[in-house]
């Protein structure tokens, strides 16, 4: 079911999200369809539990290639419980970003070029990546909402944060998260 994305200023995008601890529920279940079906609705890059408000550290994301877009890395489609991030290198790396809880606007965020997350899948299976560039990005974007961190609080130079329309005049853009 296609559910409310909630938006910037909703306090419950603010909220430090509860652990699963039950994996393999039919709740577990609705709640993942929910969350893939709204993401496709709006053509997302990914989407945490809390942005249709159940404050669970659930994430889902995952770009596929388009070629609209051949300069955005594919990212596998990928369902992540309890995630854990850990930087592989120091450096940071800004870029673009986008939220469907922030709409129309877009910021530059300063990243860790290289992580390592580890997780659970939906059925309990341990999941675990080294990667880097846009996937690192993602992962890093969604992991933060479980922990009530927007993009917008990660922007340093508030010169490159603001409308798409104002940003980007003209041009076709990649999916937000
Ligand atoms: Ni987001």
């Amino acid at each position: 079911m296609i559910r409310e994305v909630l938006r910037m200023g909703d306090p419950r995008l603010l909220a430090c999200c509860a652990p699963v601890e039950r994996f393999g529920s039919p709740e577990l279940a609705v709640l993942l369809a929910d969350m893939r079906d709204t993401m496709a609705h709006l053509n997302g890059a990914g989407l945490a539990a809390p942005q249709i408000g159940v404050s669970l550290r659930v994430v889902i994301f995952g770009v596929n290639g388009n070629p609209r877009y051949p300069e955005i890395e594919e990212v596998p489609q990928t369902v992540l419980i309890n995630p854990e991030i850990e930087p592989l290198a120091k450096d940071l790396e800004e870029g673009w970003e986008g939220c469907l809880s922030v709409p129309g606007l877009r910021g530059w965020v300063p990243r860790w070029r290289r992580v390592r997350y580890r997780g659970f899948c939906a059925d309990g299976s341990p999941l675990e990546r080294d990667v880097e560039g846009f996937h690192a990005r993602v992962v890093q974007h969604e992991c933060d909402h479980l922990d009530g961190i927007l993009y917008p609080m990660r922007v340093r130079d508030f010169t490159r944060f603001g409308f798409i329309e104002e940003l980007f005049p003209g041009q076709e853009l990649p999916p937000e998260d």
